[in-house]
């Protein structure tokens, strides 16, 4: 016998038990998504590695570790993206969307990156993005927060989610603060780990995210980013909080956010649960205003957040919140040829006239019998039988699968208006 060949470790197939829950995720995203004005846009799944190198930053895990890399047939080095931002960066700046105006944008889709799968992480999942061009101020962060705090409302998971704020101020602040930084651990070398030893002179800011507990008290006592912020940044915080006290949005300022891609300048955010165990944070994003430039084009104010939706689905899963029907209203049983070739043509009929029926045809021989048991497997409410009498009378016969009620046989005008209060 063959071996099976299997998924790729940290990639999963998501099911047909489980699609309705993702669409009615897309759903309310999309939805609320476009209650602020905000427009979907496709990217592709594979840009070039230099793109990822340029704008994650070439310190981070994401690009020192994590980046399905290859080169394609023309020797071309190819990345599967591991995040979205930086191609709808590219994409807008390829198709002139920046010029002399503002975009708010939207956009969902896997993404790819090589890290250890465990619960909530995996090595394909899926973000929804949002991502807003061209505004400077802090009222786009609190659209952007007030949008992300309405996306979890809709979702009944408002109270899950705790609002982690920070400010990572201007490059040029952020220079100032990272030699503070490599002064303190310096000074403390002796109680980093390897991997902060290693983020040392490379990344120090990382450090603070650390999560090994043993650092916790140094990292507490480490110089804070809110000291050495320049007054644009500070004015620019105070104004985003007024606005979010003003929403009456609870948000915990957090001195250690810091987040693993370079591209950030002032504002960063996060909603973290405690329900998911370690991988928590649902909901990540911030300001990166010099990202365009940097990937060549005209200065231009950015910020943006995305979704792990695999963290929402699971959040999501026990709740039964969603009420997607995707069970086949009727289920069509026939015997003998003539029946069956009269009930293709009256199932093709139905779905013309009554465009949300869902109608599943038995396919296969079988008696009414076997028939009406995979009817009852459906979760069909009505089962609609053809036999030779049918056929010959121009009838069907409705049998009611979910209530105490006499079979009826019916004419096709008298069958679509019987349908027709079963179409929700
Ligand atoms: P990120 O924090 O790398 O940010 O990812 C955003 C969210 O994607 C995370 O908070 C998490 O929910 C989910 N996520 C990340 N990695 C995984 C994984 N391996 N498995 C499952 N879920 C994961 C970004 O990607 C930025 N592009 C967000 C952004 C948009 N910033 C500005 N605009």
């Amino acid at each position: 016998m063959q071996k099976n060949i299997q998924a790729i470790r940290g990639m999963n197939d998501i099911l047909p038990e489980s699609t309705p829950l993702w669409r009615y995720l897309e759903g309310v995203l999309q939805t609320v998504a476009a209650s602020y004005g905000y427009q979907e846009i496709r990217m592709p799944l594979l840009e070039s590695t230099e793109l990822f190198k340029r704008s994650i930053g070439e310190v981070t895990d994401i690009v020192e570790k994590e980046m399905y890399t290859f080169a394609d047939r023309n020797g071309d080095s190819l990345t599967l993206r591991p995040e979205g931002t930086a191609g709808c960066v590219r994409a807008t700046i390829e198709s002139g969307l920046l010029h002399n105006q503002s975009q708010r944008l939207w956009y969902q889709g896997p993404m790819f990156r090589h890290e250890r799968p465990q619960r909530g992480r995996y090595r394909q999942f899926h973000q929804f993005g949002v991502e807003a061009f061209g505004l400077a101020g802090p009222d786009i962060d609190a659209e952007l927060i007030l949008m992300s705090a309405r996306m979890l409302e809709r979702l009944g998971l408002k109270d899950n989610a705790v609002l982690h704020l920070n400010s990572l101020g201007t490059v040029e602040s952020r220079q100032i603060y990272r030699e503070k930084l490599i002064h303190y651990f310096e000074q403390h070398q002796a109680q980093l780990d390897e991997d902060s030893r290693n983020r040392l002179y490379r990344n120090p800011m990382r450090i603070l995210d650390s999560k090994n507990p043993q650092l916790r008290d140094l990292i507490s006592r480490a110089p804070k980013m809110g000291d050495y912020l320049d007054e644009d940044s500070r004015r620019h915080l105070v104004g985003l909080l007024a606005m979010l006290d003003d929403a009456r949005i609870p948000y915990q300022l957090d001195p250690c956010l810091v987040r693993g891609l370079d591209y950030y300048s002032k504002t960063v955010f996060e909603w973290v649960t405690d329900q998911l165990g370690a991988q928590g944070t649902l909901c990540a994003g911030g300001r990166f205003d010099t990202l365009v430039e940097h990937l060549g084009g005209k200065p231009t104010g950015a910020a943006g957040f995305a979704i792990g939706m695999e963290r929402m689905v699971e959040l999501l899963r026990d709740r039964r919140v969603h009420d997607v029907q995707v069970a086949p209203q009727c289920y069509l049983a026939m015997m003998g040829e003539a029946a069956q070739r009269y009930g293709i043509q009256l199932a093709e009929t139905l779905r013309s006239r009554l465009p949300q029926l869902r109608v599943l045809m038995n396919c296969g021989d079988a008696g009414f019998k076997a028939q009406l048991k995979r009817a009852d497997k459906s979760g069909a409410a009505i089962a609609l039988l053809i036999g030779d009498d049918e056929v010959r009378q121009n009838r069907v016969t409705v049998k009611y699968l979910r209530e105490e009620r006499t079979q009826e046989q019916l004419l096709l005008e008298q069958l679509i208006e019987r349908l027709a209060t079963f179409v929700n």
